[in-house]
């Protein structure tokens, strides 16, 4: 039986993960910080009969606390989603998630548990693959202010402007983050 810590595990993807492993007959921790983004009430002692923790993942000494109880592998889904609403997100995404994760690395590595399933998105690759009927596989450009003014959300052709199918996007494709989160 391995021991899996869930950060974010009282979440959207969290709670089936720490389903599917309760499920798989494995013991696991849950570590949530309620976050005001994502709950509105207080979280539940449990996920799916696994403790939750209620601490962010920034807690260093709370963090490695957790850890230090034998935990074998960590699925880390602890994140602040979505695209924000202006620059004064920036410090609290920037915070969960990027000090959140080198925390927990740190973490990890001090109490020489070194197995992590990270999550990440589909943001990264920018607008996803798309496909113009009659050029095949393109890479939408960013959205014009002058679309963007007019209510046109959907990207199009860069080279005909014709209107784009969306497709699958391949774990290899060009990364081409463009919001902060
Ligand atoms: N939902 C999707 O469609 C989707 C798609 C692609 C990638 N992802 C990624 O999967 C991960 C989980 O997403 P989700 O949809 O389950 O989001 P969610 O908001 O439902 O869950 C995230 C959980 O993390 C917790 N959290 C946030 N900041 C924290 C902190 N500092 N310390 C501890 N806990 C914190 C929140 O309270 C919440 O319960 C994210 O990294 C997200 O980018 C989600
Ligand atoms: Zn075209």
């Amino acid at each position: 039986m391995t021991h899996v810590l869930v950060t974010g595990g009282a979440g959207f993807i969290g709670t089936h993960v720490v389903t599917a492993l309760h499920d798989a007959g494995h013991r696991v921790t849950v570590v949530d910080s309620g976050h005001p983004g994502a709950h509105r009430g207080p979280l539940p002692d449990t996920v799916a009969g696994a403790p939750l923790v209620r601490i962010d993942v920034r807690d260093r000494p709370a963090l490695a606390a957790v850890l230090a109880d034998g935990v074998d592998a960590v699925v880390h889904q602890a994140a602040m989603v979505g695209l924000g609403v202006d620059l004064d997100d920036l410090p609290e995404y920037v915070g969960c998630n990027d000090l959140g994760t080198a925390v927990l690395l740190a973490v990890m590595a001090r109490a020489g548990v070194h197995r992590l399933v990270l999550a990440s998105s589909m943001v990264v690759y920018g607008e996803g693959a798309y496909a113009c009927a009659g050029h095949g596989p393109v890479r939408p450009a960013p959205r014009t202010v002058a679309d963007l003014a007019a209510g046109r959300y959907e990207p199009t052709c860069p080279r005909c402007a014709a209107p784009l199918t969306p497709g699958l996007v391949d774990e290899d494709d060009p990364l081409d983050p463009r919001s902060v989160y």
